[in-house]
C-alpha cells in the first residue's frame, strides 16, 4: 500500500501564523503537525509516501523531510497549484498510485490512541475503507448515516441538518480504482472535487466499509488558533503522563523495522541535544533492554 499526505491549502484560519509557514508545518506541542499523520502511516507499515502541497510550501517540506531515507521510507513530492478539493490528490498523484492500494491522510488531522489504522491497512481487501467518529459539531464535516444494523447508508458533505453525529475523519483507504473514480468527479457548489463524492461512488458500488473509531480515540482539529492550542495541550498532557511521544516518526520507523537500531542511533547523533533527541535515546535504551542479545 502507498500513502498520500495532502498538506495544501492556505491555512487562512490560522492567519497570521500561516503568512510565513504552511499550516501543516505549525507546531503541535513539540513537533510539526505533519509528523502526526506521517507517524500513523509509518506505524501502519506504509513506506512509499507522496506529499502534496502548494508550490510555495513544497520546498519547506522537502527541507524538513528530504527523501525519507532517514526514516527508512521513500518520500516523493507533488504540487497542488490550486486548492481544488481533496479528491484532486488522486489526479495529481495518479502516476504515484499506479495500480496499488492507497491511503490518503489529510496533513492537519491529528490522532491519538488505538491501532485502528494499522489494522485497517493490514486487513484491507479492496474497495474503500473510511472511518466514523462521534463529534459534537458534525455539520462541519462529511457525515455518515448508519442503518439499524450498523451499515453505512448515506454520506453528506457539511449538511445543514446532519443525519447523525458521526463525522468522517481525514483518513481514507482505497483500491487503485480511486484514480478513475476521482477523474469522474465534478466540482461541487463550493468548486471542489469532494472526497465525499468519491466515497459515495464506493457506497453506490457496495464496496465501502465504514469503521467506527472507539470512544477513547482522539481525533483533534488544528484548524484555528484555539484548536491548535488545545491540540498542543492535549498532546503535552498525554506525553507527560505516559512518558511516550505521539507523532514520533523515528520511533514508529524503529518499531516497524524500517530502521535498524544502528540506523536509529546514528540518526540521534545527527540531532542537537534537546528533549526530542533525549527521548529517542531513551527509546534506544529501552530497545536494548527488551532485545538483549539480539543485536
Ligand atoms: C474535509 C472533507 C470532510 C472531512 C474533513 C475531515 O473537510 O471534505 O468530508 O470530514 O475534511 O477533516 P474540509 O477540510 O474541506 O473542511
Amino acid at each position: 500500500m502507498k500513502a498520500i499526505v495532502l498538506a495544501g491549502g492556505t491555512g487562512s484560519r490560522l492567519y497570521p501564523l500561516t503568512q510565513i509557514s504552511s499550516k501543516q508545518l505549525q507546531a503541535v506541542f513539540d513537533k510539526p503537525m505533519i509528523y502526526y499523520p506521517l507517524t500513523v502511516l509509518i506505524a501502519s507499515g506504509v513506506s512509499e509516501l507522496c506529499i502534496i502541497s502548494t508550490p510555495a510550501d513544497l520546498p519547506r517540506y522537502r527541507q524538513l523531510l528530504g527523501d525519507g531515507s532517514q526514516w527508512g521510507v521513500v518520500i516523493q513530492y507533488r504540487e497542488q497549484a490550486r486548492p481544488e478539493g481533496i479528491a484532486q490528490a488522486f489526479l495529481i498523484a495518479a502516476d504515484f498510485v499506479g495500480s496499488d492500494d492507497v491511503i490518503l491522510m489529510l496533513g492537519d488531522n491529528i490522532f491519538s490512541g488505538g491501532d485502528d489504522f494499522p489494522r485497517a491497512v493490514s486487513g484491507f481487501q479492496g474497495g474503500a475503507t473510511i472511518f466514523a467518529y462521534h463529534v459534537k459539531d458534525p455539520e462541519r464535516y462529511g457525515v455518515v448515516e448508519f442503518d439499524k444494523s450498523g451499515r453505512a447508508i448515506s454520506i453528506e458533505e457539511k449538511p445543514t441538518i446532519p443525519k447523525s453525529s458521526y463525522a468522517v475523519p481525514g483518513v481514507y483507504i482505497y483500491d487503485h480504482s480511486v484514480v478513475d473514480i476521482a477523474k469522474a468527479v465534478k466540482p461541487s457548489a463550493r468548486g471542489e472535487l469532494e472526497i465525499t463524492a468519491v466515497n459515495l461512488e464506493y457506497l453506490r458500488r457496495g464496496t465501502l466499509q465504514v469503521r467506527r473509531l472507539s470512544r477513547g480515540f482522539a481525533w483533534l482539529d488544528a484548524g484555528t488558533s484555539t484548536a491548535l492550542h488545545e491540540a498542543s495541550s492535549y498532546i503535552e498532557a498525554i506525553e507527560r503522563r505516559q512518558g511516550v511521544k505521539i507523532g514520533c516518526p523515528e520511533e514508529a520507523a524503529l518499531t516497524r523495522g524500517f530502521l535498524t537500531i544502528k540506523q536509529f542511533e546514528k540518526l540521534i547523533t545527527r540531532m542537537p541535544q534537546c528533549e526530542y533527541s533525549e527521548y529517542l535515546s531513551n527509546v534506544s535504551d529501552e530497545w536494548h533492554r527488551l532485545n538483549e542479545g539480539q543485536e
